[in-house]
């Protein structure tokens, strides 16, 4: 199969009212594609909707909601059925995270992590799916972390909600082709968005240095450059690239290097 065309696709982003969602949708746009922009703060969104319109989207929806709410997942997958015959592409973006030793955070801290970061992701594709056997040459994208390849101290309940995203993403990826559905998992590093004002609790502070960002704009271009080229998975930060190797080289001298983190 040849590289897939966006233009005129129907595509569905969850986190769109910031960071890396904000600059999918804005990348997309520019390929003429019909957006449906999903977050929790409408504002933004109505902004962003305006922006990829001026920028050559066909169109530019947006529905505010929370998309742990199973309710909101219907009707989001009600708009797209309303809008559309079929679904292309389906991002499944929306993510939290918090920061502190798992014995001084709380069940409800990790609980809301894994709804927003798995839960959420998988529950919409499920709705999505009938959509997305009509969509035309479809793709679901789920943006994962290179900590749902190498855990950190720190950092657990986040961790384990991305290694449960890469872990269904790899178990689907074989169910979905078999539909024709493909399956992309984007994996960034460190990357210079909203996220970390966003912690949903913060009960001490990640120790390493967090300076070496990527922009939220140098993902989305790798991300669409992936869809186009038909990638399975990307690492859009070499510098997590390189760790996510090293890992797999000498897991004990992380291990141990990490150890001063505890
Ligand atoms: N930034 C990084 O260093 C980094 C690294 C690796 C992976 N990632 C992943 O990249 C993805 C995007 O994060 P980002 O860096 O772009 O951070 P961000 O700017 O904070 O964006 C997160 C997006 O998720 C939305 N969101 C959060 N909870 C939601 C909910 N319950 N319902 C609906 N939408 C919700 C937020 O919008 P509202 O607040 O308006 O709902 C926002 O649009 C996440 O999955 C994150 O785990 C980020």
């Amino acid at each position: 199969m040849g590289r897939r065309s966006l233009a005129d696709r129907r595509l569905l982003i969850t986190g769109a009212s910031s960071g890396i969602g904000r600059a999918l949708a804005l990348e997309l746009a520019a390929h003429r594609t019909h957006l449906l922009l999903v977050a929790r703060r409408a504002e933004p969104l109505e902004q962003l909707a305006s922006e990829a319109l001026s920028l050559g989207a066909s169109s530019a929806q947006l529905l505010a909601g929370d998309v742990t709410d199973p309710q909101f997942r219907c009707e989001i997958l009600q708009l797209c059925s309303q809008n559309w015959e079929g679904l292309d592409v389906l991002i499944n973006n929306a993510g939290i995270s918090a920061h502190g030793r798992f014995a001084e955070n709380t069940e409800a801290t990790l609980r809301r992590i894994m709804e927003v970061n798995f839960f959420a992701a998988t529950e919409l594709t499920r709705l999505a799916l009938p959509l997305l056997r009509s969509g035309n040459d479809p793709i679901v994208v789920n943006c994962g972390s290179i900590l749902g390849h190498r855990g950190l101290p720190r950092n657990c309940e986040y961790c384990a909600s991305k290694f449960a995203l890469r872990g269904w993403t790899e178990s689907i990826r074989p169910e979905l082709l078999r539909e024709g559905i493909e399956l992309l998992l984007v994996s960034p590093g460190s990357t210079d968005t909203e996220f970390f004002d966003h912690l949903i609790s913060q009960t001490g502070k990640i120790p390493w240095d967090q300076s070496k960002k990527i922009s939220a704009q140098q993902v989305a271009q790798q991300t669409v450059h992936a869809i186009r080229s038909r990638r399975r998975e990307i690492f859009p930060n070499w510098r997590g690239r390189a760790l996510v190797l090293l890992n797999r080289l000498c897991p004990r001298l992380v291990d141990r290097v990490l150890r001063r983190y505890g």
